[in-house]
């Protein structure tokens, strides 16, 4: 029976060393060292020896089970640390790979365009003043003196409604009308920045949608010298200090007298490039002094109040600014290009 027993310690650590995972271990333990294992079965059958091999028998029935359980309990050890390892490996994160960035968004150049303008605007006192997208002929055209059938009208080409008298304004002086009524009788000194349409053919230097900034000043003394004087200084601010500036004679039904803004060339300090078709000048913006039948439309006096208007096109900015020759780059929506500034 001694030797029964060596043969079964043999038999169960060679069968331990085979175990490959802690639930097998576990049927292991029962079937060896559990309640009825084959070890435990063995020692009920010391009955059935004599006396003198009973001892002996006995202790060493003793040591074979201590010996199995230091053996399972090291091989638990064993596989629980192995399996942790696997688990850890399968689950990691890998810390060295390199991240994903999260795309980032962007102002679009022409809202960091018009941020510029308003912040000059800003200092010299203008406010911002919000108007209609849409707007009715009245405000586009009637009140700042285009008379009916003029042909100044086609200046502008208009997309219509299904009402006539509903357009989407083609220029940012349809809200000069709205901002004088609102601000009536005080002084005015706002811009107003916006999109407007025009359906005209669609050119790398035209488009039928595009950003205008009028500005737009009602007082008692404001006189030509003013819209002179803050223009250029504008102008200084925007595209360097030792800008200087032109106006040259022109007309807008709306204004009287009306001119046009030149800057010298900012990108050639005037010295003739291919961006100012080498004369050294670059044309900004329109302008002129608030026509005395807008005065009235807009409420005011033109027997003591006077005012100043400009208007101009934050894309045409942007283009001489950063060179960009295609103004229908702007409103494409092509991240290649909007992702350059
Ligand atoms: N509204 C004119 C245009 O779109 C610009 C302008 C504004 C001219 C204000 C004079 C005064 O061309």
């Amino acid at each position: 029976m001694l030797d029964q027993l060596e043969s079964l310690y043999e038999a169960s650590l060679a069968k331990l060393g085979d175990v490959s995972s802690t639930a097998v271990l576990d049927t292991w333990y029962r079937d060896t060292l559990g309640r009825k294992g084959s070890i435990y079965l063995m020692t009920r059958q010391v009955g059935q020896l004599s006396a003198e091999e009973r001892p002996i028998f006995g202790k060493r029935i003793n040591v074979v089970k201590n010996e199995l359980e230091a053996a399972y309990s090291a091989r638990q050890a064993e596989l629980k640390a192995t399996e942790l390892a696997d688990k850890i490996a399968s689950s990691a994160i890998d810390v060295t790979l390199p991240g994903r960035p999260l795309t980032t968004g962007g102002l679009h150049v022409i809202t960091q365009t018009l941020r510029d303008i308003y912040r000059i605007f800003g200092d010299m006192g203008f406010q911002i003043y919000r108007s209609p997208d849409v707007e009715t002929d009245a405000y586009n055209f009637e009140l700042l003196n285009f008379p009916p059938h003029h042909p100044a009208r086609e200046m502008q080409d208009s997309f219509y409604t299904e009402n006539p008298d509903v357009i989407l304004r083609t220029h940012t002086s349809a809200g000069q009308i709205r901002a004088m009524r609102e601000y009536y009788p005080e002084p005015v000194r706002v811009i107003l920045p916006g999109m407007c349409y025009r359906n005209e053919q669609i050119t790398t230097r035209s488009s039928i949608q595009f950003t205008q900034v009028e500005g737009l000043a009602v007082g008692t003394a404001i006189t030509f010298a003013d819209l002179k004087g803050t223009l250029t200084e504008f102008a200084r601010r925007l595209f360097g200090a030792n800008r200087q500036t032109r106006f040259r004679a022109s007309y807008f039904p709306f204004t009287e007298p009306s001119a046009e803004m030149d800057v010298t060339c900012f990108l050639c300090d005037a010295k003739g490039c291919q961006v100012c078709k080498y004369t050294g000048w670059l044309e900004i913006l329109g302008s002129g002094m608030v026509h005395p039948n807008v005065l009235r439309n807009g409420g005011y006096d033109p027997e003591i109040y006077t005012g100043l208007a400009f208007g101009m096109g934050p894309e045409r900015v942007a283009m001489l600014r950063y060179g960009i020759d295609d103004i229908r780059q702007f409103w494409n929506n092509d991240l290649r290009f909007l992702k350059q500034f």
